[in-house]
């Protein structure tokens, strides 16, 4: 089982990594390999609406950073995304990334019954830190962020939520937290 991980916050120790570390320790101890990549210490530009992957390239054709983790991310078998909220949504390290996933789509993906290059049945792991402790709010980011998944292929998808964390490490006092990333990788590896 291939993981590839992204990390989506600027804080490299932060409530999102954290969650994420566990989730993926968890499922490493059960055999899986995990690939990391922490967005913000990489060098790439959002979509330039080139079209070039939909007229000449089956992949995107901007070379930079976000390159490697695209290609690693045909290849996972989970994809874990953990991301802080900001603004009430994600970070703009991992919109950057989402943007670029337009490369997966064929061409013609919207009338095409299979719009994804990305071989299906991927795993989608979504992992949200936010300093709200009401629950009910961001409650959009990941149907609306996670939607975009599904035309990929991944056919399951998993939340963590971590609500009411603001500073940094506060989620490792939060034990119903790591426990649900720590199950969440127990029943992804079963
Ligand atoms: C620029 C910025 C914007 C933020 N916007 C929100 C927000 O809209 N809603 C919220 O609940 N928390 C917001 N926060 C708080 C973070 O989501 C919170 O601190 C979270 O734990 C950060 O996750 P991280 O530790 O993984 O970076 C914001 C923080 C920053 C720095």
């Amino acid at each position: 089982m291939k993981i590839v991980c992204l990390l989506g916050s600027p804080r490299s120790n932060g409530n999102s990594a954290i969650v994420a570390k566990r989730f993926c320790d968890t499922a490493e101890k059960l055999g899986a390999t995990v690939q990391t990549f922490t967005l913000n210490k990489l060098n790439y530009r959002g979509c330039q609406a080139c079209m070039a992957c939909k007229t000449k390239l089956d992949k995107c054709a901007l070379q930079d950073d976000l390159t490697e983790v695209l290609d690693s991310v045909r290849e996972a078998d989970v994809l874990v995304i953990a991301t802080p909220t900001y603004y009430g949504d994600v970070s703009s390290q991992l919109k950057g990334f989402i943007d670029r996933t337009y490369s997966y789509l064929v061409p013609d993906f919207h009338t095409k019954s299979n719009p994804s290059r990305l071989s299906p049945g991927k795993k989608l792991v979504f992992i949200q830190a936010q300093g709200q402790a009401d629950a009910t709010k961001y409650a959009d980011v990941f149907p609306r962020n996670g939607a975009f998944f599904k035309w990929y292929g991944f056919a399951d998808k998993y939340l963590i939520r971590a609500c009411g964390v603001r500073n940094l490490g506060e989620v490792e006092g939060r034990e119903e937290v790591m426990k649900l990333a720590e199950e969440t990788a127990k029943r992804i590896m079963s």
